[in-house]
């Protein structure tokens, strides 16, 4: 099928190059122009793993096409999938201007009927907006538009093997044509009709994701449903990890054992320095603020943003704690990017701690391994070092931001010999207490007992 990708972020780009690599033709468009050259020169903007050898293979292949003319994209495909950003307003809700725009020129370019597929995340409800914009700026309501909801469930660092081996596909639709469209644009991956680099074509055997066909308003709610209740997860583990240093217990055996309950699950109840990223955060916001703009407070999605915010002060309240006065001292921070596996600093706790440590007048210093470019024009005042020994250099502590494997793995005893002091804040309980100690450190994590 001939398919067009509007927006050549993350999700745009993954989308594309995997439909793709599923044997479809996907013509992509930006309005960033430059975005639009570095694709056609074969540069992948970002970093995701595996998407640059999915993207060479189809571009290989003549399956996947760019162009900055978004006209001609619109023409070229008979489905067109919208992927550009809905960042928050300053009122948390999600600023929609972006699909507003990308649908008023749908609607003049377009010269055949289209199924216009919302896969960026929006409130529901957006669904009826774009149809009425398709319909009022559509060129004497000559050409007919369908709409569907088909939310991404990506993860960044893993949206490649997320989108070949989906725990489900949702596709809200309102008829059944536009269902059975969205069946043909999916089967290949239900059927493992690609090659996939993750497993290098070797995928193990298990049950294909199931693709469930709802009403749009339901698919636009059961991305921001999922989102929010992951969100609610990771504040709950925190508001435990803080009781358990208040009575003494362990953080790590109580969220194990809870998990261990089918109806609880294990993941995602991780306690540290809280949720970050493009999309809990913002996804939190806008769900709270649709619920209200249609008489439900959900305050307990404002009591699970309130904890993740407060996770800094904690973390402020352990590294005064140790390090007491922050004033003058030199502090490494590893990692910046929200989590590992990405260069995204969006919403990064990390930045939210540099921030913070250099208001207070410390020296700070850090390293990651993908995100140090993104974050230098930001934070010019830190200083930046891609080997993280080198940041460690001469610090009086050290705060761990990120959980990147290269952190995981560090030689500390190598570290501390460097480090003015042997002081050690870790925002994602990386390390084992009692390792760290018998090492000499003075190690500080969340809701854990130091043994
Ligand atoms: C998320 C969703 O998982 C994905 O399905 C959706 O479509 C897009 O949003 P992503 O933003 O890439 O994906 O990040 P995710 O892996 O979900 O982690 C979000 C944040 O929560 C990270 O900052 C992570 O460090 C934090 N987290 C995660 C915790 O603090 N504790 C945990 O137990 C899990």
């Amino acid at each position: 099928m001939r398919l067009t990708v509007i927006g050549c972020g993350y999700v745009g780009l993954v989308t594309g190059a995997c439909l793709a690599a599923a044997g479809h033709e996907v013509h992509c468009t930006d309005i960033d122009e430059k975005r639009i050259e570095q694709l056609k020169a074969g540069k992948v903007p970002i970093y995701e793993e595996h998407l640059d050898e999915v993207l060479k293979r189809a571009a290989a292949e003549k399956k996947i096409f760019y162009t900055s003319d978004a006209g001609e994209a619109i023409r070229s495909g008979e489905v067109i999938f919208i992927c550009v950003g809905t960042p928050p307003k300053e009122t948390g809700e999600a600023d929609l201007s972006a699909i507003d725009h990308v649908a008023r020129q749908i609607a003049r370019e377009a010269r055949t009927p289209k199924l216009v597929v919302e896969k960026s995340t929006v409130p529901a409800l957006t669904g009826v907006q774009l149809q009425k914009a398709l319909g009022a700026y559509s060129r004497d309501g000559a050409v007919k538009f369908e709409v569907a909801s088909n939310p991404e469930f990506l993860r960044e660092g893993t949206a490649v093997g997320d989108f070949f081996h989906p725990d489900r596909i949702v596709v809200g639709v309102e008829n059944e044509k536009s269902a059975t469209v969205m069946r043909e644009i999916y089967n290949p991956i239900l059927q493992r009709k690609f090659h996939c680099p993750v497993h290098a074509g070797k995928c193990p055997n298990g049950a294909p994701g199931e693709l469930l066909v709802t009403t749009i308003n339901s698919a636009e709610l059961i991305k921001h449903a999922s989102n929010s209740f992951l969100a609610l997860k990771i504040s709950y583990a925190n508001v435990i990890s803080d009781l358990c240093e208040r009575i003494g217990a362990d953080v790590e055996e109580v969220t194990r054992a809870m998990g261990l309950d089918p109806r609880i699950g294990t993941q995602f109840l991780k306690a540290g320095l809280g949720f970050g990223g493009f999309c809990f955060p913002k996804d939190i916001q806008a769900f709270i603020h649709l619920s209200s703009s249609m008489g439900v407070e959900f305050d307990m999605l404002k009591a699970a943003e309130r904890v993740n915010k407060q996770r800094i002060d904690r973390f402020f309240e352990k590294i005064h704690k140790a390090l007491w006065v922050i004033k003058g001292k030199k502090v490494a921070v590893l990692g910046l990017a929200f989590k590992a596996n990405t260069d995204d600093i969006r919403f990064a706790p990390a930045l939210d701690v540099i921030r913070r440590l250099l208001d207070e007048g410390a020296e700070v210093h850090a390293t990651d391994p993908e995100a140090i470019s993104r974050t230098k024009p930001l934070l010019p005042a830190v200083k930046y070092h891609e080997d993280p020994y080198q940041a460690l250099k001469g610090v009086d502590a050290a705060l761990v931001c990120t959980e990147w494997q290269i952190f995981r793995n560090l030689d500390w005893e190598k570290a501390g010999r460097t480090m003015a002091r042997r002081l050690v804040i870790d925002g994602r309980n990386l390390y084992s207490p009692r390792k760290m100690q018998e090492l000499g450190f003075d190690y500080h994590s969340f809701g854990r007992l130091n043994r």
